[in-house]
C-alpha cells in the first residue's frame, strides 16, 4: 500500500519559513516513528502568481483534490496589494477552500500554562483556556452573489451578499455538535439574528439539528457582538463556538490573542469524507504572511507545527502522535524558549524560527 499523501503549499512571507520547521518535524516522525508520507510541494498565493500569473493553477488545484491532506503556510503581502482582485494571493486560498468544499474550519484556542502570563488579559481569565471555534468556511458573505463594485448614478457601490442555505448551516452545526461530544459537550452558536435574516435562519437550523440529533449536547445562542465581548470578558465559559464565515474570521483572531500570540494558533479545514473515509482536509496556521517580520527568521513556527499535529489527528488517525507533538511544543514553552512574538520586557534574546523548530525536535526526542 502506498503512503498517505501530503501536499505542502508554503506560500508567501513567513509561510516558507515556518513550513521549513514543519518539514523537519515530518522528517522526525518518518525517522523515529516510522510514519511515512508521500510529500510533494507546490506554489500558492503570490509565489504562484509570480511564476504562473495566477495564485493557484488548475494543476495545483487538482493535486490538492487528490491529496490525503494539504498543509498551507500563508499567502499575501504588500507586493501584491495592487493586483487585480481576481488574481490576489488570497483568491488562491479561497479557491482551495471552496473547491475542496472545506465547510468546517476548526480553530482551537488553547492557552498553554507557560504563556498564561503572556496574554493581554489577566492570567486567571485565560489560564487553562481550551475552546474550539468552528467557523463555516465555504459560504456566507465571502462567496454570496450578487457581489462586485458597480456604478449607480455618479458613485460606485460595493456589494457583498450574506447567503446561507439550510443544508450549509446544518452540516457545520453537525461538525460542532460532534466535536462537542468529544470535549465539554457544550455548543454556543453565534449570529446576528436581531438584524439579519440569515442569522434568524442560522439560529433556527442549529436549534433544529440540536433537537433532532444532539439533544444531549448543551446548546446556547448568542449575538455575535455580545459573543465577542464575552470572549474577552470570560472566555472559559465556552467549549465549542459555531459561527459563520465572517464572524468566525474575526472571533478567531480575537481568540488567538487570548492564547498569547497569533503565532500559536493552528487550524484544520475539513470537508466531507473521501472514498477512504478520511475528510478532505487543509491544515494551516490562523496567522497570515506577516510581511513585517518576513525574511528575518523571527516567525513563530508553532501555529504551523500544531497545524501538522491536527493533520496527524484528523487525517491520519495518529491521535497519540499528535498529542506527542502538542506536548513537545508545550514542553519547549515551559522551558522558556520564546520567539520574538512571545517575549516580554526583560526577556533575553529571542529564539529564531529554526531555534524553535530544533527545540521541538529535541523535546520529541525526549518523549521517546
Ligand atoms: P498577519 O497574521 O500576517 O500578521 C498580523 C501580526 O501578527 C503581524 O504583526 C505579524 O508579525 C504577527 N504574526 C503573525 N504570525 C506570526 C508568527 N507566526 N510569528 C510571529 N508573529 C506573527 O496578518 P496581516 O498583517 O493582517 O496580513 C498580512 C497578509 O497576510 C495579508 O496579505 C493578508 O491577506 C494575509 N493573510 C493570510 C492568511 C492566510 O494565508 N491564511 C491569514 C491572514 C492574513
Ligand atoms: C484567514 C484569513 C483569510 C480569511 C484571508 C487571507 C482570505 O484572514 O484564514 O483567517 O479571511 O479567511
Ligand atoms: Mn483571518
Amino acid at each position: 500500500m502506498s503512503n498517505p499523501s501530503l501536499l505542502i503549499l508554503p506560500g508567501d512571507g513567513i509561510g516558507p519559513e515556518v513550513m521549513a520547521e514543519v518539514r523537519k518535524i515530518i522528517g522526525w516522525f518518518d525517522a523515529r516513528r516510522g510514519l511515512k508520507f508521500d510529500v510533494s510541494e507546490d506554489l500558492v498565493g503570490g509565489a504562484a502568481y509570480d511564476v504562473h500569473g495566477t495564485p493557484l493553477t488548475d494543476e495545483t488545484m487538482a493535486k490538492a483534490q487528490e491529496a490525503d491532506a494539504v498543509l498551507l503556510g500563508a499567502v499575501g503581502g504588500p507586493k501584491y496589494d495592487s493586483l487585480d482582485f481576481s488574481v490576489k494571493p488570497e483568491r488562491g486560498l479561497l479557491r482551495l477552500r471552496k473547491e475542496m468544499d472545506l465547510y468546517a474550519n476548526l480553530r482551537p484556542a488553547q492557552c498553554f500554562d507557560a504563556l498564561a502570563d503572556f496574554s493581554s488579559l489577566k492570567k486567571d481569565i485565560v489560564a487553562g483556556l481550551d475552546i474550539m471555534i468552528v467557523r463555516e468556511l465555504t459560504s456566507g458573505i465571502y462567496f454570496g452573489e450578487p457581489r462586485g463594485i458597480i456604478k449607480e448614478g455618479n458613485e460606485r457601490v460595493g456589494i457583498n451578499t450574506q447567503r446561507y442555505t439550510e443544508s450549509e448551516i446544518a452540516r457545520v452545526a453537525r461538525s460542532a455538535f460532534e466535536l462537542a461530544r468529544k470535549r465539554g459537550n457544550k455548543v454556543c452558536s453565534m449570529e446576528k439574528a436581531n438584524v439579519m435574516e440569515s442569522g434568524i435562519l442560522w439560529r433556527d437550523v442549529v436549534q433544529e439539528v440540536h433537537d433532532a440529533e444532539y439533544p444531549d449536547v448543551e446548546l446556547s445562542h448568542m449575538y455575535a457582538d455580545a459573543g465577542a465581548m464575552q470572549l474577552v470578558r470570560a472566555p472559559k465559559q465556552f467549549d465549542v463556538i459555531v459561527t459563520d464565515n465572517l464572524f468566525g474570521d474575526l472571533l478567531s483572531d480575537a481568540a488567538a490573542m487570548l492564547t498569547g500570540s497569533l503565532g500559536m494558533l493552528p487550524s484544520a479545514s475539513l470537508g466531507a469524507p473521501m472514498a477512504n473515509g478520511r475528510p478532505k482536509a487543509l491544515y494551516e496556521p490562523v496567522h497570515g504572511s506577516a510581511p513585517d517580520i518576513a525574511g528575518q527568521g523571527k516567525a513563530n513556527p508553532c501555529a504551523c507545527i500544531l497545524s501538522f499535529a491536527m493533520a496527524l489527528r484528523y487525517s491520519f488517525d495518529q491521535g497519540e502522535e499528535a498529542t506527542r507533538l502538542e506536548r513537545a511544543v508545550e514542553m519547549v514553552l515551559a522551558d522558556g524558549v520564546r520567539t520574538a512574538d512571545l517575549m516580554q520586557a526583560g526577556d533575553t534574546a529571542p529564539a529564531s524560527t529554526s531555534d524553535m523548530g530544533d527545540a521541538v525536535i529535541a523535546a520529541l526526542d525526549a518523549s521517546l
